[in-house]
């Protein structure tokens, strides 16, 4: 039976510890399936299909990994993929409590999905979607925690915003 995973999340922009999760996951699974959340409560940067497309264009040359946008709730995105587990990041302590409920959540509407966590690498423990984005429309650097293709598109899209 193949070893199939969701990786969800918002992926607003896909950044260096998100990638780090994806390359060290496809080693564990024989499949990873990126699920971009549409998140219309996290008012996203960037549309759901731009999210899509960055994360394809950064995994394209990933054999086992998909990605596809989901609404709804995430066990249903495992149900329709035959996937039996969750991946998530786990980052510093902080994280651990809402992912603590999530995963308990998770597993109380549907208990045959496993959520399974990966320390998210030291030097990205601190990284957040949310901060790369207030560095970069602030005029900060943001090329060592996001790919050039991503630093390039937040650039012109704060500057769409101007
Ligand atoms: N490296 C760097 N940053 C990371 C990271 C990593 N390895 N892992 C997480 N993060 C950051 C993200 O960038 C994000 O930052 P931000 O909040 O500043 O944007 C933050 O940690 C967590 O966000 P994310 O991973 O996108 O998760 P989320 O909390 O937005 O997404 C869903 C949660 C989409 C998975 C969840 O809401 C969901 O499953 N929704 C579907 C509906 C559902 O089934 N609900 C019931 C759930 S019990």
């Amino acid at each position: 039976m193949k070893k199939i995973a969701v990786y969800p999340g918002t992926f607003d922009p896909i950044t260096n510890g998100h990638l780090d999760i994806i390359k060290r996951g496809i080693k564990v699974f024989d499949e990873i399936i990126v699920a971009v959340a549409l998140s219309p409560g996290k008012e996203p940067l960037f549309s759901v299909d731009e999210r899509v497309k960055m994360i394809s264009d950064m995994t394209s040359d990933m054999p086992g990994v998909s990605v596809e946008s989901f609404q709804g709730l995430l066990i249903d995105s495992l149900e329709k993929h035959h996937a039996h587990v969750i991946l998530r990041g786990l980052r510093a302590i902080s994280d651990f409590e809402y992912e603590f409920q999530m995963a308990s959540m998770n597993r109380k509407l549907a208990s045959k999905f496993e959520t399974v966590f990966m320390m998210t690498a030291e030097q990205y423990s601190y990284l957040s979607s949310r901060f790369v984005k207030e560095i970069c429309r602030l005029g900060g650097k943001v090329d060592c925690f996001v790919p050039p293709e991503i630093n390039s598109a937040l650039i012109e899209k704060f500057k769409e915003k101007r």
